[in-house]
């Protein structure tokens, strides 16, 4: 199961930003995704809960320090968000069962030297020296008006890490985030742009998401989008209505409402996730203090 762990020691250098996107981008794909939340801000939590049905299905899920959690039955891809500073056993953990790293960067000299710090241990990691787990930087809110794209791409190269490719500063991404949407659920038009500069980026992701070489004009867009997304915030959904199948499930996805997953109970779709979990399946921290569950492969 490909695991793309978001990684940066700084904080609001745009993990959650780009970890939201990954997820929305391979659902999308008619992929089964589950958005795991590392971050004890719940960043993404909270932009899944306003995200609507009518948009493609990511899974929530966290994970818990104490508690040992299962990716839910169905889940063939699972995207990381990770909180700033993680560091030292919090960072191995995540690393020893990533396949990919994507660490956005902002560029300023604090961003590159706290950036710098991050590569140096993520390097000395076996699984990202043997080349197990991959690794890439993403320029985050780069204005392309000026050098910082290419300063960002020489930075890279310098520390041997490839450099995919830079995402412009726009209050795109702020508003639609708002309203549970990502750049990938706006009109191409609104986003051409963005979904311009996402393309490298997708381009590099999709080996490892096991998906194939990108078709011409498919890039981005396998749903419709949403039609006027960014000025029209739609109200978020209120958890006590029941959940229903969102007409764009994919059949990739179909796995996620089996059993009542995510079927009409009238109970929060978060809660049933939890709460259909077998007892057998979680174990606790000292049973198995090294690797929580969730991050085991099966
Ligand atoms: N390309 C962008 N253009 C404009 N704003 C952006 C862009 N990317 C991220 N932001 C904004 O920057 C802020 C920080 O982003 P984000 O929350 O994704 O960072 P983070 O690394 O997850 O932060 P933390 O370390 O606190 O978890 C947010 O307000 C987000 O909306
Ligand atoms: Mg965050």
């Amino acid at each position: 199961m490909p695991i793309i762990a978001v990684i940066n020691r700084k904080g609001g250098s745009g993990k959650s930003t780009l970890s939201t996107h990954l997820a929305a981008w391979l659902a999308r794909q008619g992929l089964a995704v589950m958005l795991g939340d590392v971050d004890r801000q719940q960043s993404t939590r909270v932009w899944l809960k306003r995200r609507t049905d009518s948009l493609p299905t990511i899974v929530p899920w966290a994970i818990d320090q104490k508690n040992v959690l299962k990716v839910p039955t169905g889940v063939t891809h699972v995207v990381l968000d990770t909180p700033g500073g993680i560091h030292g056993f919090e960072l191995a953990r995540v690393i020893m069962s990533a396949d990919a790293v994507v660490m956005p960067l902002c560029n300023s000299l604090f961003d590159r030297d706290s950036a710098a710090q991050c590569l140096e241990e993520l390097k000395s990691l076996p699984r990202i020296s043997s080349g197990r787990c991959k690794l890439a930087i993403v320029g985050m809110r780069i204005d392309a008006r000026t050098r910082a794209a290419l300063a960002l791409a020489e930075w890279s190269q310098e520390h041997s890490v490839p450099f995919l490719g830079s995402l412009r500063e726009t209050q795109l991404y702020v508003r639609s985030l708002e309203n549970g949407h990502t750049v990938f659920d706006l009109a191409e038009k609104l986003a051409a742009t963005d979904l311009q500069q996402w393309a490298p980026i997708l381009e590099w992701l999709r080996p490892i998401a096991k998906l194939p070489p990108v078709q011409p004009m498919s890039m981005a867009q396998t749903d419709p989008p949403v039609a006027i997304a960014v000025p029209n915030l739609a109200p978020p959904r209120q958890d006590s209505q029941p959940a229903s199948r969102p007409p764009s499930l994919r059949p990739a996805q179909e796995p996620l409402i089996a059993g009542g997953r995510l079927g009409s109970t009238g109970a929060n779709r978060m809660d049933q996730l939890f709460e259909v979990m077998p007892a057998q399946h979680s174990v606790g921290i000292l049973e198995r203090p090294s690797i929580p569950g969730f991050l085991l492969r099966h």
